[in-house]
């Protein structure tokens, strides 16, 4: 940016928006104390650091770049070079690094300690999509209440998470980390996480700030490859990709990460229309921003920056206050400082609201508040969390078939093999994004079901096959176990490391060996009940397919094993939907439920020559969002809605939900809708609402929903949003593509 271009920054709206006095209380102090820092401490207070002294799995999860060892990173601190530094060991570390920041440097600011917390801190809660089919938005508040409780007290004032990213498209392996396809399942997850971590008072020990991740689209990545291009419309970007990053911080979430890709030519690190013109013009955010990683550095590899410097200078002044890893703000922002071509109040800005966040964290109050390493050892993996691992494990599992009821199983008289790499085992029971739990204190699948059979001898064990190759002899010894048995449950899906970041996959199906030995299994013609574990939806064939009743695992954390058991032996009624749609083939991706129809979708029934549909299959989802059984039987009728919606009114949409099975359960009622003419193609369905209802055995209950002309808003021609009036399908129905009960109406002017 030449000198023109910084005084045409200097005279621009989203400069004397950042001067305008903000809504967060700064304490005066800060100003006081930014008026005495050099301004390389200020690029200090905007550098962000791996911790040298690592914590469990960082250092796979974020390689090290030749990065200073323990010693000089308190060097460091000394100088007030670092703001803090993330994934590190713990209370200990936190302890010995924040002495020297309050002893040693100069301005004695707080250090701030972040981590990957994403689905608990010791006690490892379900991966975020497998929480996500609780469809239980208050389960995932309270197990963000607990990673922060655990988390807090090993020193740790901030959470990269929740991360909110839309996944359409299932070859992206960062699928396990979000809520799945939908956008109001997205929304009322991210508020529910935010809730969880920041607790009520962010200054308590056992808060932690929320960061939202990742600003903005990274799901949209093209053909499901982590880190690719995303080109997407702006209307898509706000109707889709953007609306849980604003309920986010609509709950107060104070902080945000840019995300890895570009948007149409733009990386995001230097995206000032994403980072000032949305996230602070718009939606008046007053916390701060921190790049994703290398993100800056990334922007050389992009060839969106020749060298470190320009990227420096294109991501702090497109509004991204916090450079995370590179290192680049504290070596170029200096000079760019000096030069004239950032200006010094930009800086202050971006100081001020760090250190705000510090304050708004008691951490000027008192620097050591969440460093107690007794504390730390004492909240670790209590009964309670651990109780509550296993409840949102249950919550977690999706029952996608069960023909002639085969589950739940009987805890006697029944001989059991269980069967697959996942069988036994501690190993891929947490799942990918766990810095600090570890699967050897997970409970695996065998030990689950032992421990719920009234005879452990009733119970054989045999892997059968490795996870993406063949194991000697495993397929003839798995046969032999399943003859042996009444009944076979084959623990098979993906490895831990299968999904995640950068694990994106082309076909997402079973790996051929555990196919070949899920069919030499399925020959014995003994009942199968398929357990997948996934981070992701998968296209399901074959033995799989056929089996007599699938559940998906995803990954349970802590309790994994128990949690499937209680589901197995029908100590609790699966409840679980799936927030992402299971497809025919990999080659249908990306899907999902609230896509458009198209000028020649496939009518009902068989598949017709020129219209939308691949050779041979039709272009609906093998399992669809929101899909999931019971044990009970359940049915939908008497459907109830007004022929009219007035423009200022508001109309009750009810239906009677009966259970006629002879088991307690409980089942998620789910509101659709299709705007069936627009100005703008409208989805052919849209989740409006929806609600777990608890239905003893032979118990009838009659649902309500209230609809309003806000939630028939879409993103109009002009990219603002807008309501048309006109015809409205409606349904309550148990899945996005089940028919349920129907009605429409008329939303009038
Ligand atoms: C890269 C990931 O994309 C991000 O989600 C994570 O928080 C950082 N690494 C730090 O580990």
């Amino acid at each position: 940016m030449g000198a023109g271009a910084v005084a045409a920054w200097a005279a621009s709206p989203a400069r004397a928006m950042l001067q305008a006095a903000g809504n967060l209380p700064v304490p005066a102090f800060i100003d006081a104390l930014i008026a005495k820092m050099t301004v390389d401490e200020k690029a200090g207070q905007l550098t962000l650091l791996p911790a040298a002294w690592g914590g469990g799995v960082a250092t796979a999860l974020n390689p090290p770049t030749n990065g200073p060892s323990f010693e000089e990173q308190l060097a460091d601190v000394e100088k007030g070079r670092l703001t803090g530094v993330f994934n590190g060991n713990g209370a200990e570390m936190a302890r010995r690094m924040q002495t020297v920041a309050m002893t040693k440097s100069r301005l004695k600011i707080p250090l701030l300690f972040a981590a990957d917390v994403i689905h608990g801190h010791r006690t490892i809660f379900p991966v975020p999509v497998g929480e996500a089919a609780s469809f239980e938005p208050e389960l995932a508040e309270r197990t963000a209440r607990m990673a922060s409780y655990e988390g807090a007290a090993a020193g740790i004032d901030w959470t990269f998470a929740p991360m909110v990213d839309i996944a359409r498209d299932q070859r992206w392996g960062r699928t396990m980390e979000g809520a799945g396809e939908d956008v109001l399942l997205g929304e009322l997850i991210a508020v529910a996480r935010v809730k969880g971590f920041q607790g009520k008072d962010l200054k308590a020990n056992d808060a932690m700030l929320a960061c939202f991740k990742h600003f903005a689209a990274y799901g949209a990545a093209e053909a499901g490859l982590d880190y690719n291009t995303v080109d997407v419309s702006e209307r898509t970007l706000r109707e889709v990709y953007l609306p849980p990053f604003k309920a986010a911080l609509d709950a107060g979430a104070l902080s945000g990460m840019a995300s890895f890709n570009e948007i149409s030519g733009v990386p995001s690190t230097a995206n000032d229309w994403l980072m000032r013109k949305i996230l602070r013009e718009e939606w008046g955010f007053e916390g701060f921003v921190v790049s994703d990683y290398t993100g800056d550095m990334e922007m050389i590899d992009h060839g969106f920056a020749a060298d470190a410097r320009e990227a420096t200078k294109l991501a702090f002044l497109a509004g991204v206050d916090m450079s995370m890893t590179s290192g680049f703000y504290r070596d170029h922002l200096p000079d760019l400082v000096a030069k004239g071509e950032v200006p010094m109040t930009v800086l202050d800005a971006s100081v001020r609201r760090v250190l705000a966040m510090k304050a708004k964290l008691g951490l000027f109050d008192d620097p050591f508040r969440r460093i107690d390493v007794k504390r730390e050892k004492a909240r670790s993996r209590t009964k309670p969390a651990i109780a509550l691992s296993r409840e949102a494990g249950r919550k977690s599992i999706v029952m996608l078939k069960n023909d002639g009821d085969l589950l739940p199983l009987p805890k006697s008289g029944k001989r059991i093999a269980i069967i697959g790499p996942f069988a036994e085992g501690k190993h891929d029971i947490n799942g990918p994004w766990v810095v600090y739990g570890d699967n050897a204190q997970a409970i695996d699948l065998a030990s689950g079901v032992r421990a719920a059979v009234a005879d452990k001898g009733a119970v054989s064990v045999a892997l059968g096959s490795g996870v993406e190759a063949p194991l000697a002899g495993g397929i003839e010894a798995a046969v032999a176990a399943a003859n042996a048995a009444d009944v076979v449950i084959l623990a098979i899906g993906e490895a831990e490391n299968m999904s995640g970041e950068a694990q994106s996959r082309t076909e997402i199906v079973i790996p051929e060996p555990q196919m070949a030995l899920a069919e030499a299994v399925a020959k014995t013609g003994k009942p199968i009940v398929a357990v997948l574990k996934n981070g992701r939806a998968l296209a399901l064939e074959g033995a799989v397919l056929n089996a007599g009743a699938i559940l998906v695992t995803w990954f349970l954390g802590s309790e994994g094993g128990n949690a499937t058991a209680d589901v197995l032996f029908g100590d609790y009624s699966p409840a679980g939907r799936l927030p992402c749609s299971f497809p025919r083939s990999p080659g249908q991706q990306p899907y999902y439920y609230n896509h458009k129809p198209t000028g020649r979708p496939n009518p009902e029934g068989a598949l017709q020559p020129y219209k939308a549909h691949y050779r041979g299959i039709p272009n609906s989802a093998l399992f669809p969002f929101g899909h999931g059984l019971t044990y009970g039987k359940v049915a939908y009728s008497e459907l109830s809605a007004p022929a009219t919606l007035a423009w200022d009114g508001e109309i009750t949409v009810s239906a009677k939900i009966t259970n006629s099975g002879s088991r307690a359960i409980e089942e998620v009622v789910q509101l659709y809708i299709r705007d069936r003419v627009a100005s703008v193609t409208r989805p052919v369905r849209e989740l409006k609402a929806f609600r777990k209802l608890a239905l003893a055995p032979g118990a009838s209950e009659t649902v309500t929903f209230k609809l309003s002309r806000a939630q028939l808003l879409f993103i109009g021609r002009e990219n603002k949003p807008t309501v048309e009036p006109g015809l409205f399908d409606v349904w309550i129905a148990p899945s996005a593509e089940a028919e349920g009960v129907k009605a429409q109406f008329t939303l009038t002017a």
